[in-house]
């Protein structure tokens, strides 16, 4: 097992990393628990493949569980559902001081860390992530929000949980294909900050997949560890570094966008295929070379991830894709900022890129054999 500290002055909090922490659960989690009952929110999946643990956890603590279980999906980032949820907590009488636990993946840690920020103007939360995106990714670093009429993750609180709980068991039941949109972002650390871990990724990709304990354990510790270390350095996405994360998003936010944030495009998928735009972009520019950002699409594609867009068999023109972009939330006074590699491990932020010159490259992308 590995404990991760995530450094925030008088609000650091400890993220555990292994296999079968969920029955660990009463032990890790005893100085968030001071009551009898704990508020717990999931969704129908992670309550029936999950809730017997925790509950059996917290049990041998004297603790019962009360829950407030959703519907799977995006739709439970909903104001409706977040209403019903705060109600629901007020009526439980869950106090300042008290911690709500999510066990879920990134849209029960959303809606939950949201309602925690707001109840009583800020209470306590833990987050136990049960899909691989959520354990690397939406459970640390304290981004909470709903989405609303005009589009995702546009009403939200920067507020962090107490704890992390990362049991890397609860991934035995994940479909294979959201561990795949998950590697997308285990990959995303390797080629944004560190190469000798995109090298590791290049080499065991698949084994990660394929849930092989020692290769998941390593993979979701160090991106943990590039999570916890960005985030400590920008909590609040000012400085530019945290920004680095949005490798692979601004492109991917414009093909969710065409597919209509369906199924049929994951998030994670989105974003392992906005990055192989971003690196071949970046190569198009001359700031790295071909051969580097065919390393990147072939990382991706040995993880049995789509890695060409033209596989998506999208009509749309390069200029559709471009317009989709102008409406990605990260818009900063009129400049979209694209995150572009200096070399594999190199990634920094770029303000002057021409829309058009995007649209022409992703004309090419869209029409490739
Ligand atoms: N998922 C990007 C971030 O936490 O900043």
């Amino acid at each position: 097992m590995a404990v991760i500290r995530v450094e925030l002055a008088g609000r650091g909090y400890d993220v555990h990393v292994g296999h079968g922490l969920l029955e660990e659960a009463g032990t890790l989690a005893a100085d968030f628990i001071r009551k009898t009952r704990v508020a717990a929110v999931a969704d129908r999946n992670s309550h029936a493949h999950h809730g017997a643990r925790l509950e059996a956890a917290l049990a041998e603590k004297g603790v019962r569980v009360d829950w407030f279980i959703t519907e799977p999906g995006e739709q439970a980032k909903s104001w409706a559902v977040l209403e019903k949820l705060v109600d629901w907590l007020l009526e439980l009488g869950v106090e300042r001081g008290d911690h709500i636990f999510a066990l879920g993946g990134g849209v029960v840690g959303d809606l939950t860390g949201f309602a925690a920020a707001v109840l009583k103007r800020g209470c306590g939360f833990v987050q136990i992530p049960t899909t691989l995106l959520a354990q690397v990714d939406s459970s640390v670093g304290g981004k909470t929000a709903i989405n609303t009429a005009a589009g995702k993750n546009l009403v939200g609180a920067f507020h962090q949980p107490s704890l992390v709980l990362a049991d890397t068991a609860t991934l035995d039941t994940l479909p294979p294909r959201e561990m795949g949109a998950g590697y997308a972002e285990v990959i995303k650390y390797g080629v944004l900050g560190d190469a000798d871990f995109f090298a590791w990724c290049e080499e065991n990709g698949a084994k990660v997949t394929a849930r092989d304990p020692q290769a998941l354990e390593y993979a979701v510790t160090e991106s943990v560890k590039a999570k916890a270390r960005i985030v400590a350095e920008d909590e609040r996405e000012t400085t530019g570094t945290r920004a680095l994360l949005n490798l692979g998003h601004t492109f991917g936010h414009a093909l969710e966008a065409e597919t209509g944030f369906s199924d049929s495009l994951l998030h994670g998928e989105a974003v392992a295929l906005g990055m192989v735009l971003a690196a071949r972009y970046s190569a198009r520019l001359g700031y790295i070379a071909a051969d580097d950002a065919e390393r990147v699409t072939a990382a991706i594609a040995k993880a049995g991830l789509r890695s060409e867009i033209a596989e998506l068999g999208l009509s749309c023109s390069g200029e559709k894709l471009a317009a989709h972009m102008l409406h990605d939330k990260k818009m900063d006074a009129g400049t979209l900022p694209f995150i572009l590699l200096g070399g594999i491990g190199e990634a920094f932020v770029d303000k002057q890129v021409e829309m058009a010159d995007v649209a022409t490259f992703l004309d090419g992308e869209l029409r490739k054999d």
